[in-house]
């Protein structure tokens, strides 16, 4: 079974590895998995461009070719180059050694130049060739170059707009798949609406306030997504529920955007409704943590600043 790598970035570090894995899952649940520090090695029927695709804090991915015991390839390895126009080698040192990072990258540059035609190009290479080195194993693996990801749009920024990385965190902690809907039943400015639509996800967003709830229309309209908007208190994400697959949301803070009531009691409220049977991501500040009895629960802390941690909730 083919292998491949991807190392995430450490803010966020649970995070981010809980992600990769979720997404690894959702495409197949037999993969395997291993992690070294921020390094995760899949073995899956799954190819890792579709997993990058997907998550939000991965920083480098590829295919593994192979183990190393030493820095002696041989032409098998190489046949990846074959026709390749032109390449670049990087060294990843995920181990407590000190390495000459540049003089490895240039002696496997030159091995490379006397297998293959294939040139070097720093810029802009066809395939980055990785030799990532752990205190346990190294590996050599390499990349193909990637199209940048179109990101959705937003018609103007908002103070209370979710960071997109985390709701697009969410939404792939869930293993929500492509053609399944979500809710998001305080949608605001409808960041997890333009997310989930950009992994074609369907999405639903709810919120009472009629300016959100134009401010979302704008953004669906501006992508040429789909999204339904319904100018609604949250509640009536009951009626809906058989719509959608999963909820995720992040709750009013009290601050910045309009509440109907204190944060604390819409959040017991919306607690005490939520569907069973479906896949939740919720978010809200730390400081309203109540003593939920949901089972199977996982959180995460995520620090902002000193007067803001939030909570993500996942069920
Ligand atoms: C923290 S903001 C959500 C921000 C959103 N994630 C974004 O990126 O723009 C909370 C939203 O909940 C809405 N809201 C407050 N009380 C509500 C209620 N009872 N029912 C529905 N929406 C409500 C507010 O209008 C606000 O847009």
């Amino acid at each position: 079974m083919p292998e491949s790598f991807f190392i995430v970035s450490k803010d966020n570090l649970e995070l981010a590895i809980d992600e990769v894995v979720a997404i690894v899952k959702m495409y197949d649940r037999f993969s395997k998995i291993k992690i070294i520090s921020n390094l995760i090695i899949i073995q899956s029927k799954t190819n890792w461009n579709k997993i990058t695709e997907r998550a939000t804090f991965v920083k480098t991915s590829g295919q593994i070719l192979r183990k190393m015991s030493g820095l002696f390839l041989d032409d098998e390895n190489f046949q990846v180059l074959k026709n390749t126009k032109s390449f670049v080698c990087r060294v990843v040192n995920l181990s407590s050694n000190k390495l000459n990072i540049l003089e490895l990258e240039s002696s496997m540059g030159d091995m490379i130049s006397k297998f293959t035609h294939a040139k070097v190009n720093l810029e802009n290479p066809d395939i980055t060739v990785y030799l990532i080195f752990t205190n346990e194993e190294n590996f050599f693996g390499f990349s193909e170059k990637n199209e940048d990801r179109k990101r959705p749009k937003k018609s103007k920024k908002y103070p209370h707009e979710l960071d997109w990385k985390l709701t697009r965190v969410m939404i792939n902690l869930i293993g929500l798949e492509k053609g399944e809907t979500v809710c998001d039943p305080f949608c605001g400015t409808g960041t997890t609406l333009l997310e989930s639509e950009s992994m074609g996800i369907n999405a639903i967003g709810i919120d009472f306030d009629e300016k959100m709830c134009e401010i979302s229309k704008e953004n669906i309209k501006i992508n040429n997504y789909k999204s339904k908007i319904l100018k609604s208190d949250f509640q009536e994400l009951v009626k809906i529920s058989k719509d959608f697959d999963g909820i995720v949301t992040d709750l009013p803070y009290g601050r910045s955007s309009k509440a109907s009531e204190k944060p604390e009691e819409i959040l017991k409220k919306f607690i005490a409704i939520i569907p069973k049977h479906k896949k939740i991501a919720i978010m809200y500040k730390k400081e309203l943590d109540p003593k939920m009895k949901l089972k199977g629960l996982k959180k995460y802390q995520i620090y902002r600043h000193k007067s803001l941690t939030r909570t993500i909730l996942i069920k």
